[in-house]
């Protein structure tokens, strides 16, 4: 088994069971990640081409996105698996240390209680809040006009059931999990051994004089913008090459790491996808471990970390 040393400030290429069983008990402070929700090809063998594929890029949605269709398995499949990458992370965390966990809220019970069945106590749910998102419901018209039934009987169909679609609103908010392994003996106790375990209250936001759990990134109306909004993330942070679907604001994960981590800590992420992670870990003066199982995205965090350092070399 390798020495702590030679995992830090890594990016690994490969899948993160495998990866997380290599790793020496009880180093890292923190987790923080964002895995594959198992919704069609987002699972935890992330088959890019057919992930590609699916990215809705119409504005009204005329069929149903494969990632869309709704299969309650999915989510049964999800906790098998997160069950046992959590274990894994159960044991590579510290005493008292934090899981936050990215989820998406049709799958955020199951994630929660596999994360809660490998041993962590659910602490919170931070939701991170927004208004873009593209509607993902589907109207009926394109079933209506594939019954074998006359046309008057369509268009009286089409009357009858207008603006009736799909349950699926517009998403506009991310639940966080936030999970803690057990510490030991009190907080402070755990705090003087393993500098972990507390929140960092002075992490404030805006008018907030305690940090809260809803978070918003972009500005969304004034009242709100006050208490919740955390800096707001630079047009350019993804990297104009980052071609990864689905990259976080670097802003939300430095937030989460200042709020939960001392300065040196080291904060893993088993499913890093471009690295956010990383960066955000880099800015606020901790280290990171990184594992994704696509050698493109580990380039493209790797090449978003080298642009890091050649801008704080600039500075
Ligand atoms: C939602 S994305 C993470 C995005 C990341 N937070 C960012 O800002 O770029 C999930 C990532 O998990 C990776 N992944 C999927 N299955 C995996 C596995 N078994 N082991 C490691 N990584 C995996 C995918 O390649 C994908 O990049």
């Amino acid at each position: 088994m390798k020495e702590v040393a030679e995992w830090i400030d890594q990016l690994i290429c490969g899948d993160a069971l495998e990866i997380l069983r290599k790793m020496p008990n009880a180093f890292v402070d923190a987790v923080l990640t964002d895995p594959p929700y198992f919704f069609d090809k987002l699972d935890n063998q992330w088959d890019i081409d057919k992930v590609e594929k699916r990215l809705p890029s119409q504005k009204v949605v005329k069929h149903l996105p494969p990632g869309m269709k709704f299969d309650p398995e999915q989510g049964r499949q999800f906790y098998r698996w997160y069950l046992r990458v959590s274990q894994e992370l159960y044991r590579v965390l510290k005493p008292g240390g934090f899981f936050f966990s990215f989820a998406s809220p049709r799958i955020y019970h199951r994630m929660a209680v596999a994360v809660e069945d490998a041993g962590f106590w659910v602490r919170d749910c931070f939701i991170w809040l927004y208004v873009q998102n593209q509607p993902k419901a589907m109207g009926l018209e394109h079933f209506i006009d594939r019954m074998p039934i006359n046309p008057e009987t369509k268009r009286s169909l089409k009357e009858r059931f207008n603006g009736w679609k799909t349950p699926q609103v517009k998403s506009c908010f991310e639940p966080i999990l936030v999970a803690q392994k057990p510490y030991e003996g009190t907080f402070l106790e755990n705090m003087l051994k393993h500098n972990v375990g507390l929140f960092n209250m002075n992490v404030r936001i805006g008018l907030n004089k305690y940090p809260a759990n809803v978070l918003i990134v972009e500005g969304i109306e004034a009242e709100l913008d006050k208490y919740f909004l955390v800096p707001k993330p630079s047009i350019h942070e993804r990297g104009d090459f980052n071609t990864h679907p689905s990259v976080k604001p670097i802003s939300l994960c430095e937030h989460l790491i200042r709020l939960s981590t001392v300065e040196g800590a080291i904060v893993l992420d088993p499913f890093i996808g471009s690295g956010t992670t990383a960066i955000a870990a880099k800015r606020t003066g901790r280290h990171f471990v990184g594992i994704d199982i696509n050698p493109d995205y580990i380039e493209i965090a790797r090449r978003r970390l080298r642009q890091l350092r050649q801008n704080l070399f600039a500075q």
